[in-house]
């Protein structure tokens, strides 16, 4: 029983944790990313250097918490992501279950992965 009190709070604090950073646990925009981007842009979104290789792009080209990408807006990200660049596909729809999960939201999140908020210009 104590173990079970321990391992409620323990989750309690690490959702707490990762919704102070500005990352929600476990969201659909997340799940998304995890499913559809992580492969190549890595679960941090810094990018994979040996896909960056396989890419033949630059290991920054991929970096989605790098500063090229704070400066883009979110209209230009979600077209982005939409359209596909270079090697990278169009992703069209997100789907998350039943539920569609926005572009905007999965740029949110992209977002969150970026080291200082406070240096992300006013996108909108
Ligand atoms: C198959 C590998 C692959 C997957 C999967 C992928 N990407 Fe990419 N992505 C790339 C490559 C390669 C580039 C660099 C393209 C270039 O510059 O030519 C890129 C570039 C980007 C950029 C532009 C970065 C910049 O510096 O302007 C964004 C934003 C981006 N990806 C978001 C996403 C999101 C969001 C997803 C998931 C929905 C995703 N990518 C899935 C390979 C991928």
């Amino acid at each position: 029983m104590k173990y079970a009190m321990a391992l409620v709070l323990a989750a309690m604090v690490s959702s707490a944790h990762a919704m102070a950073r500005g990352k929600d646990a476990d969201s659909p925009a997340k799940r998304i990313y995890v499913k559809k981007c992580s492969s190549c842009h890595g679960a941090d979104g810094k990018g994979k250097a040996p896909m960056a290789k396989m890419f033949k792009v630059k290991p920054e080209d991929m970096d989605l918490t790098a500063k090229q990408v704070a400066a883009k807006k979110d209209d230009e990200l979600v077209s982005l992501i939409n359209a596909g660049k270079g090697r990278m596909p169009a992703f069209k729809e997100f789907k998350d279950g039943e539920t569609v999960v926005e572009a905007a939201a999965v740029v949110a999140y992209i977002r969150s992965l970026a080291p200082a908020p406070a240096a992300v210009p006013a996108a909108k």
